[in-house]
């Protein structure tokens, strides 16, 4: 039986509960070990009690020399808000394109209402709750996005009386159900967008439809379960978090808090993978009690087939999904595709735990425009990150000689592989986004209260480092890295910080931020990442929004707009209390953004029942693209 009061913690701090770490470096100690590293500290500041050290020569000399007032937006910076609103700049408009529980089919009217919620025989027939990553393709001109349901909130899916722990296999269903992945048709009309019911490209993707595992870790004995003794074939994808676009038109999903699914009713599998990634224990929805697939006491090897990278054809229904195993196995935020000069194809992916590892894939083979793709996220390197203190950095192959660990292990426990080689560890990367302009990648490094405290799970040393320089990082920072020769492929690279989150108003010191945070645009825990055409870095927030004591005029959570060249950053958007901002992509013609609003507080966006996560509409009154 789950905790009942174990569903109200996020997601980390659950990892957190079920897996307490001992308390590990002394804050003296931390600060003495930080502001030793003089190898970098020319031009920096030390700070007093609670920051360790800013590395002010860290930040980009655009940044740091940022101009007050010199904005180049396109639109007007709007204050924070409180409320239980959307808002955005004057002359833009919003509205809501679908919410939990809408359907996608006819045949599924009326299977939300405001008492009971969704119901459970037509709950593979709506939109899922907590929408997350999307993407929209152009499917022989029509309109598609398919679009993340990261996970349910049982409290407001299941009857009250079960008090958000399910009861019985039918509500077990009804929420694997309301997860996972939609695709869906949407069409512009005279009331703006609307999603195309019935389309013939509707889908829901959950934690039951069949996928195939693919890479080097298909097949092997780590993946073999009593139900798919071959170790090619799994059911659903779940936490799909943050997401991705191949260049040849698939949708990348990311999976991302999957041990928390796994619990044993019986005695758990022992060994140091399950340790790593936090699997033990009760699972968060107590699948494991009715369903023997999610119980570690009877499927140890479940776990392994979660966790990667999966890729759904979102122009054909009845194609199955495929896991990328090559893509390593771990908590994956969001998955960045580029084509690096050399032809080769890049992914930039975040393992998003306290401590853990920025990774990116390289593939063997080159990709050509309308050849065949085969072998392209199958056959391939992955690497972790190293930054060093002098701004400079590597990319480390993982491999059988680099790690000593056979080509299968490194993918099903990657998190052991990046520290074998001594990768750096990070706060929290969340979303790789590359700008479009110039080869230049940009992660979000939401935020991680242990840096500094204490190791992460495999014991690896969370001291304040170059890029995550703040001990109890509150706010989070964004780095950014130029590859070698422009070359996304190559394994060198240089890198400072676009910007540390902070709050000037009451901190004079690095928790304050970087010079490009001021009272009119702070904010803290950057998450979702993307670019626009034009080269501006959109940033989402995910982060505290109780708008008191360290985080007094930050408001509710928000979307900003960064400008590469300046340094400046001026928010766009802001979200309903309770909420964080997650997910974003455009019309084809660039002139609507779609953005995710995940966990809204109130009753947003009805008014009356339940808060309903939901994707919403942005666009321009005078109709001007702007994405
Ligand atoms: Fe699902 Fe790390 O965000
Ligand atoms: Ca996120
Ligand atoms: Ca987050
Ligand atoms: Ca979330």
């Amino acid at each position: 039986m789950v905790d009942k009061t174990l569903i109200d913690l996020s997601w980390d701090d659950f990892d957190e509960h079920r897996d307490p770490r001992p308390e590990g470096n002394e804050f003296d100690q931390v600060v003495d070990r930080a502001i030793s590293r003089r190898g970098f500290l020319g031009g920096t500041l030390a700070f007093g009690s609670g920051a360790a050290v800013f590395g002010a020569g860290l930040m980009s000399s655009t940044t740091a020399a940022r101009a007050a007032g010199s904005a180049t937006f396109a639109f007007d910076p709007i204050a924070i808000a409180t409320d239980h609103a959307v808002h955005v700049p004057r002359g833009y408009k919003s509205q809501v394109l679908i919410r939990w529980g809408d359907a996608l089919w006819s045949e599924a009217e009326g299977a939300y209402t405001p008492e009971t919620g969704v119901s459970a025989a037509l709950s593979d027939k709506v939109f899922g709750e907590n929408t997350d990553g999307m993407e929209l393709f152009d499917i022989d001109g029509r309109e598609v996005i398919a679009v993340n349901s990261e996970y349910v909130n049982p409290k407001i899916n299941l009857p009250a009386a079960s008090e958000g722990v399910p009861q019985s296999a039918d509500e077990v269903t009804l929420l694997k159900n309301l997860q996972g992945v939609t695709v869906m048709e949407i069409a512009r009309g005279e009331a703006g967008y609307a999603v195309v019911k019935d389309s013939p490209l509707n889908r829901r993707i959950t934690h039951e439809t069949e996928m195939t595992l693919a890479g080097p870790l298909a097949g092997h004995e780590l993946v073999k379960t009593s139900a798919d003794p071959t170790g090619r074939r799994v059911k659903g994808t779940m936490n799909n978090c943050g997401s991705g676009r191949t260049l040849w038109g698939t949708y990348l999903t990311c999976e991302e808090n999957f041990n928390g699914y796994f619990g044993a009713t019986g005695e758990m599998p022992a060994g140091e993978g399950y340790i790593r990634y936090g699997i033990g224990g009760t699972g968060r929805y107590a699948y494991e009690k009715f369903d023997d697939r999610y119980d570690l006491s009877k499927e140890p090897n479940e776990p392994h087939r979660h966790g990667f990278v999966t890729e759904i054809d979102p122009s054909d229904p009845t194609s199955t999904p495929v896991k990328r195993t090559a893509l390593g196995r771990f908590k994956h935020e969001n998955a960045e595709m580029v084509q690096a000069s050399d032809g080769r194809i890049v992914v930039y992916l975040g393992d998003d735990e306290r401590g853990e590892y920025l990774y990116k894939y390289v593939s063997s083979g080159v990709y050509t425009e309308g050849a065949a793709t085969d072998g392209l996220l199958d056959d391939g390197t992955l690497f972790v990150a190293k930054f060093n203190d002098d701004q400079s950095g590597e990319w480390l192959a993982l491999t059988p000689e680099t790690t000593g660990m056979e080509a299968a292990e490194i993918l099903c426990f990657t998190r052991l592989a990046a520290s074998a080689v001594g990768g750096t560890t990070m706060d929290r990367p969340e979303w790789v986004a590359c700008n479009p302009l110039r080869a230049e990648a940009y992660c979000a490094l939401t935020n991680n209260k242990n840096r500094g405290v204490k190791p992460n799970a495999g014991g690896d040393d969370t001291s304040v480092n170059a890029p995550n320089p703040r001990e109890t990082n509150k706010y989070g920072q964004i780095v950014r890295w130029t590859p070698t020769g422009g070359n996304h492929a190559a394994e060198g690279f240089t890198w400072d910080l676009y910007v540390m989150a902070g709050n000037p108003t009451v901190y004079s010191n690095a928790y304050g931020g970087s010079a490009n945070i001021n009272a009119g645009n702070m904010f803290n825990s950057p998450d979702g990442m993307a670019f626009s055409s034009d080269g501006m870095l959109w940033i989402q927030t995910d982060g505290d929004d109780d708008n008191e004591g360290d985080f007094a005029g930050m408001g509710n959570n928000q979307m900003l707009v960064g400008d590469p060249e300046s340094g400046e950053i001026a928010r766009f958007m802001t979200v309903p209390n309770g909420a964080e901002v997650t997910g974003l992509c455009w019309s084809l013609d660039k002139t609507v953004a779609f953005v995710g609003v995940q966990h809204p507080g109130g009753s947003w966006p009805d008014g009356a029942g339940k808060p309903r996560s939901s994707v919403v509409s942005v666009w321009r009154e005078d109709g001007a693209a702007f994405g």
